[in-house]
């Protein structure tokens, strides 16, 4: 019944495969246009704060139980429980990250769709199929549909091949077309005019909004989502590192990776907004504040790569094909959420239980995409303004409170022998017991009372 559990092959495997995981949406598309609209650099900087302050801890928790555990979030919580209250709580806590993790898919997978449409609009207009073009381009239901149900087959595709020739495959090969494509893209545009002035704007901080509260909640929660943090995906990647690994260093890793990809966003969406205003596109709104989220991506970018000419059908490939391997590589950590526990606690095959999960998921997604309007934005809050900082908490609540001190660290010495001498040993552990779990509550209490 239960099958040979899959491991990364090396650390580079992990570390490509897991900030494949964090690397998505959110750095590419979410942080450059929280900053854009929060005082740019402000953001940033409170941006790194928080990454390394609160999420890098929540991310070693979650590799560390993982990997003690060598099994999905709710046999690894009910594992280091110490009570019946506890092992309930864990099992409860594992199974809401499940859920979550299958409901982010859900608006994921339609908004990667778009990206997939968009990739195809300018081989369209390429050939001449100007109609086709305007179809990948405008919201249709049925473009939204179908869209989503091939990025779904992909992401079942790659799921199906397991860790080493599934994720880690995959990953190993999209990761650094994605680096090179972001560089590419920001070289090109810095060389624009009017580039230089969204420079400025994004790392000019303006000080005066960086203790703006709206700001940090912003911050904290596009940290969260950043690092895939609290339902579960971090915990399954960590249990298939190998026992030989350093986890202090591997998560290290995988957050510099998140954070660095997010800063080079940026540096490549705020000066092209401005290029797109030396080239007579619109770029601040009725109130003044900078077009921020869909209108950014799907209306200023375009608009910019129509003013390129014949360049900009190349330009705007290009720059969807790096949202589609972003959203890819995220994607397939989220469903592997779910496969992992139906593999492990159901004794079902692997492939089987990526193929039906995944159709479970995009009926949900199609469901969102014919009630847009009232599920879309409720089904982005519930998960990552809700769910998301809950199950942080939780996990900082296992690993600060529930589980044996001296277990944990029996655990980060596999792999880091000398881990009492070092830094991490001597903050992590009263970090994540107080720091973390207060920090998360204070922010948190902030947005539900905004
Ligand atoms: N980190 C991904 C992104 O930035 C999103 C994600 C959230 C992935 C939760 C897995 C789990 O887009």
């Amino acid at each position: 019944m239960a099958a040979v559990r899959g491991e990364f092959s090396s650390k580079f495997g992990f570390i490509l495969a897991a900030s494949g995981s964090a690397v998505g949406l959110g750095n590419i598309w979410g942080f450059p246009t929280q900053a854009a609209s929060n005082g740019g650099a402000a953001f940033l900087l409170v941006y790194l704060i928080l990454a390394f302050a609160l999420a890098y801890p929540v991310l070693m928790a979650e590799l560390i139980i993982g990997r003690h555990a060598k099994s999905n979030a709710v046999n690894a919580l009910r594992l280091i429980s110490n009570s019946k209250v506890s092992y309930l709580i864990g099992s409860i806590t594992g199974f809401v990250g499940i859920i979550t993790a299958s409901l982010i898919l859900s608006f994921y997978a339609l908004v990667a769709g778009w990206m997939l449409s968009y990739i195809l609009a300018p081989i369209a207009e390429l050939l001449g199929q100007q109609w086709a073009a305007d179809w990948l381009t405008d919201f249709g239901l049925y473009r939204n549909i179908i869209f989503l149900l091939i990025f779904m087959t992909l992401t079942v595709t790659i799921i199906s091949g397991g860790v080493k020739d599934g994720i880690e495959k995959w990953s190993t090969r999209l990761m650094p077309a994605l680096l090179g494509l972001l560089l590419l893209l920001i070289v090109y545009v810095l060389f624009q005019d009017g580039a230089m002035e969204g420079v400025k704007a994004y790392l000019l901080p303006d000080f005066s909004r960086v203790v703006d509260t709206k700001l940090i909640v912003s911050a904290l929660g596009q940290a969260f989502f950043s690092l895939s943090l609290g339902v579960g995906t971090m915990l399954v990647y960590g249990s298939y590192i190998s026992q030989k690994e350093n986890l202090s260093y591997l998560g290290k890793m995988v957050t510099l990776v998140d954070i660095g990809i997010a800063v080079m966003a940026g540096m490549l969406i705020i000066p092209a907004m401005y290029v797109a205003q030396a080239n007579g596109v619109q770029i601040f709104d009725a109130a003044g504040q900078l077009i921020s989220e869909d209108t950014l991506i799907f209306t200023v970018l375009p608009a910019l790569f129509d003013t390129m000419g014949t360049v900009g059908i190349f330009i705007s490939f290009a720059f969807f094909v790096l949202m589609g391997i972003a959203a890819l590589t995220s994607s397939i950590s989220m469903l592997e959420v779910p496969v992992a526990y139906a593999v492990e606690n159901h004794g079902i095959d692997r492939k089987r239980a990526a193929q039906v999960i995944g159709l479970v998921i995009a009926t949900i997604s199609v469901i969102i995409a014919f009630n847009f309007e009232a599920l879309f934005g409720l089904t982005i809050r519930a998960t990552t303004r809700f769910s998301q900082p809950v199950l942080g908490l939780m996990l900082c609540v296992f690993a600060g409170w529930i589980w044996h001190r001296n277990k944990m660290l029996e655990e980060i010495k596999q792999g880091y022998a000398e881990v009492e001498s070092g830094f991490f040993w001597k903050i992590w552990p009263s970090y994540i017991r107080y720091f973390c779990p207060i920090a998360i509550i204070v922010v948190f209490a902030q947005r539900v009372l905004s």
